[in-house]
């Protein structure tokens, strides 16, 4: 097994607890890559040799991103519902049809490309990890082959069959949802680590939801759900309730809300982009992790809602906007999204964790919320490897 001897790092971000602060920073660091593991963290003075070398030059180092919400297996654009939008349009849940309907038509080519379109895009841009969703097939078939698609791309593959009824099914949602719990499920449980639904007016209420979590549970899928994103409702209980990894958008929650995030340690994914792109009210970040829960950012990206591939671009919204420190937003873009994926493995550069890492062109962490806009990322590695 090779070793590289990353030195020269001004600002190296561990989010090793052990090390005092939330991120665990080590200024002059060095860390050494062993085969895909991170092997050796230290300062620079006390490196160990390695088989080859690499000077950053005084760039910070920090665990790659980890996006832990995205839609990305799609045909199409909604440009022109967005423009609607910024004229006032008000962001609905039936806009997903429009593009149920282009993914469907479109080949196993040309969805396989838009994925790694954007995956590279992601890449670009310092996430190392993505969860990807089905949810624009909602057909047996067209389901298993987003999936299918995702799983070239990520182990990360979520089964969203119950993003919202599709046309055919506008006057029989139960059958609608006895496809979603039945063959559809057995046709996507493959190819799928995970199982969500869209908790929402206009997609599932809590009684659908509950019995598609259910049956995915039983599947041996885990639970993850779309939650409380455009009015208050009963996604969130429901993700705590069924012992979900994660409720995600938290957009509008109760104080009972709260409470059950954060006792039953259920992870809040926030998705500023999303609010950005919809102009809505962003969630109050400061509400959750002041009540102790653990707060995931993430893109959602997705042509409809919010169609940023951006780690960076979350990270400056949810500083400037939601009032998170630029500390508590690159945790949750990082550790945070790790624990919403239940993954002890990523998210860290501790040894023994999996070597991936963003270097950034910039002195300090800090510049990603300072510098909004500005390509920051000078290298990325997955599993030791430059990509
Ligand atoms: O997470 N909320 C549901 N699904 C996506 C939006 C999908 C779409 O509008 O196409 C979301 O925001
Ligand atoms: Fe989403």
């Amino acid at each position: 097994m090779t070793s590289l001897l990353l030195t020269g790092i001004g600002s190296l971000v561990t989010n090793d607890p052990a090390r005092g602060d939330l991120l665990g920073e080590v200024r002059d660091a060095a860390l050494v890559i062993e085969g895909s593991k991170v092997a050796w963290v230290g300062f620079r003075r006390d490196a160990p040799a390695a088989d080859g070398s690499l000077d950053l030059g005084g760039r910070a180092v920090i665990p790659g991103f980890v996006d832990s919400h995205s839609h990305l297996v799609f045909a199409g654009d909604r440009a022109e519902e967005f423009a609607a939008r910024m004229t006032g349009t008000p962001y609905s849940a039936g806009g997903i049809r429009t593009t149920v309907a282009a993914t469907r038509q479109a080949t196993d080519e040309a969805l396989t490309a838009n994925v790694s379109r954007l995956v590279t895009e992601m890449r670009r841009q310092g996430t190392t990890t993505v969860e990807i969703k089905s949810g624009y097939g909602l057909t047996v078939a067209d389901e298993a082959r987003a999936l299918e698609i995702a799983g070239h791309f990520t182990d990360e593959t979520t089964y969203l069959g119950a993003h919202v009824v599709p046309a055919e099914f506008a006057e029989d949602p139960a059958g609608y949802v006895a496809l979603v719990t039945g063959p559809m499920l057995e046709a996507a449980a493959p190819h799928a680590k995970w199982v969500d639904v869209f908790v929402e007016r206009g997609a599932f209420d809590e009684d659908q939801a509950r019995a598609i979590l259910t049956a995915g549970l039983a599947s041996g899928l885990q639970a993850r759900v779309h939650a409380n994103q455009l009015g208050e409702g009963p996604g969130v209980q429901l993700a705590c309730s069924v012992g979900a990894a994660a409720a995600d958008h938290c957009t509008y929650l109760s104080d009972a809300d709260i409470d059950a995030l954060a006792s039953t340690g259920v992870v809040a994914g926030l998705l500023p982009a999303v609010e950005f792109s919809t102009r809505s009210p962003y969630p109050d970040a400061r509400r959750l992790i002041d009540a102790g829960v653990t707060v995931a950012l993430a893109t959602d990206c997705n042509p409809g809602s919010g169609y940023s591939s951006s780690m960076p671009f979350c990270i400056a919204l949810a500083v400037r906007e939601m009032h998170m420190t630029p500390t508590e937003a690159l945790w949750s873009a990082t550790a945070g999204g790790a624990a919403s994926l239940r993954r002890t493995d990523i998210g860290h550069l501790t040894p023994g964790a999996q070597a991936d890492l963003t270097v950034l062109d910039a002195p300090s962490h800090l510049h990603l919320a300072y510098r909004p806009g500005v390509p920051l990322v000078s290298h990325t590695f997955i599993a030791g490897r430059p990509v």
